[in-house]
């Protein structure tokens, strides 16, 4: 076949070489995006001048049908050129003037930033939905009993809500860090050809904004070269997976205590075992995060030591960025579900509470308050007390005979009340604490800015869709 890139300068590629230099299987994900660059460069070259109104008109119509799809051959290197043959074959000679003032290096960044800005909003939406879930589930939980951990060691007096809500945040964090991601992506390269522009004058301003763009990558060198957009991106995905991580990690280690369970849904059993429900869901969540992160690093890699403007290890990049989106689009709907079956089971939370001495610090802190006593000593006085009730004293009494010997009287009924766990909720009123009016106040706050980036979403999806539209509608009447 005549080669609609090599010509008449080279002669055909050895074929394992053409197969890993080519794009083609990534190319799939930006199939569209690339039509649509096409059609606002012809615009572009039309309204510069370079193509006469009937050449615009044909290309435009032949590319408005390519949106459609077209035959992807690892043969043409890439999806760019896939395009540029296949359209040739449909409108003949005509099609070769869209690689005027182009190259694939300005045209391959563009592409990955317009598909890149729609799979980050869908993902916003998929975070939104797993905060939501936390959220719903945390409002049924403000009152139910539960109990820290540090080390893995029981810690303090808690509530189920209260620690759901401590995720909800987290995430509320890494949908803060995907806008900002957003913006980063949101800039356009086009116009700046192979690496400094043409002699063509093309108006990237207005390129970018019928690309729906916010932006421009001003140097064209910098437009074809830059990929921290991506490593953005991908941190912004990484930082959710170490959250679902540790979310698992969480999930699972509770499940093992009995305080937590989950929906038959999420769990599996073992083949000899017949009692076993195990959370493998969460086991699998938890070590995708390693994944993401080795696409993270692995990306970045590829562009430590490397030269400015295009090379074709940039083109290594694309892959693991795609495959990150995957991986993370795929574990936020399936944490979403999991988290909605989320049981806690307070009896035994109850129980592991008062075995484990969890309100240990609010009696050294009551002891501390109400007798003036340095911390550091309650702590100790609390702590012998503590010692001598797994030997089989009785807890209170230890206590009153200690304070005692330290002129202190105290009555063991309200030593018992701070030894509630139950009561300790209530007592506390640290801004964030478990508190449940503390808990409810986090749930609106929640809501509240979820309710901003909702609205970020869909303004951001109304202006892709309408410059897509304008540009399909306009383009040669
Ligand atoms: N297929 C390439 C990529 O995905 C497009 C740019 C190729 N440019 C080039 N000069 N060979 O990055």
């Amino acid at each position: 076949m005549t080669d609609i890139l090599r010509g008449k300068r080279l002669e055909p590629m050895d074929e394992l070489a053409l197969k890993i230099t080519s794009s083609v299987e990534a190319d799939k994900r930006i199939q569209k995006a690339v039509v649509y660059i096409n059609m606002a460069h012809v615009l572009a070259l039309y309204n510069a001048r370079a193509i006469s109104k009937e050449d615009m008109t044909k290309i435009m119509k032949a590319l408005s049908e390519e949106l459609g799809g077209f035959p992807l051959d690892y043969r043409y290197e890439d999806v760019h050129m896939s395009l540029e043959q296949d359209l040739s074959l449909k409108i003949g000679d005509i099609a070769g003037h869209i690689g005027l003032a182009k190259s694939r290096n300005d045209q391959v960044a563009t592409a990955i930033r317009l598909e890149l800005r729609e799979e980050l909003l869908s993902l916003m939406e998929s975070l939104e939905a797993l905060i939501e879930n936390i959220l719903n589930v945390s409002s049924e939980n403000v009152k139910t009993f539960f109990i820290t951990f540090t080390h893995l060691q029981p810690a303090q007096a808690s509530t189920g809500a209260h620690w759901l809500l401590s995720y909800a945040w987290a995430f509320l964090r890494d949908m803060e860090r995907l806008k900002m991601a957003y913006a980063m992506v949101d800039m356009s390269p086009m116009g700046s050809a192979a690496n400094a522009g043409s002699l063509v004058p093309i108006d990237r301003y207005e390129e970018a904004e019928m690309l729906g763009f916010s932006g421009l990558i001003e140097n064209t060198l910098d437009a074809v070269s830059a990929r921290d957009f991506i490593f953005d991106a991908l941190y912004s995905i990484t930082s959710i997976s170490l959250n679902l991580s540790k979310l698992s990690a969480d999930i699972i280690a509770f499940m093992s205590l009995g305080i937590l369970d989950l929906d038959d849904k999420f769990v599996s059993t073992s083949s000899i075992m017949p009692q076993k429900r195990n959370p493998v869901v969460a086991e699998i969540v938890r070590s995708k995060s390693s994944i993401l992160m080795s696409n993270l690093i692995g990306a970045m890699e590829i562009v430590r030591g490397l030269n400015s403007s295009y090379n074709l290890d940039l083109q290594e990049i694309t892959p693991k960025l795609w495959a990150s989106i995957d991986e993370i689009s795929m574990i936020l709907k399936v944490m979403s579900g999991m988290v909605l079956g989320i049981k806690f089971n307070q009896k035994k939370a109850e129980e592991l509470a008062k075995k484990a001495f969890v309100t240990a610090s609010d009696l050294a802190e009551f002891i501390s308050l109400k007798y003036s006593v340095p911390f550091r000593e309650a702590h100790h006085i609390v702590g012998e007390a503590v010692k001598g009730s797994e030997e089989g004293e009785e807890l209170a009494s230890t206590l009153i005979e200690l304070l005692k010997q330290k002129g202190i009287n105290v009555n063991a009924e309200e030593i018992n009340k701070i030894l509630n766990p139950t009561i300790s909720i209530e007592s506390k009123i640290t801004a964030g604490g478990p508190h449940p009016k503390e808990s409810l106040r986090q749930i609106n706050m929640i809501n509240l800015k979820l309710k901003e980036f909702e609205d970020f979403v869909s303004t951001s999806k109304r202006k892709i869709e309408k410059t897509y539209q304008m540009m399909i509608n306009k383009g040669w009447y």
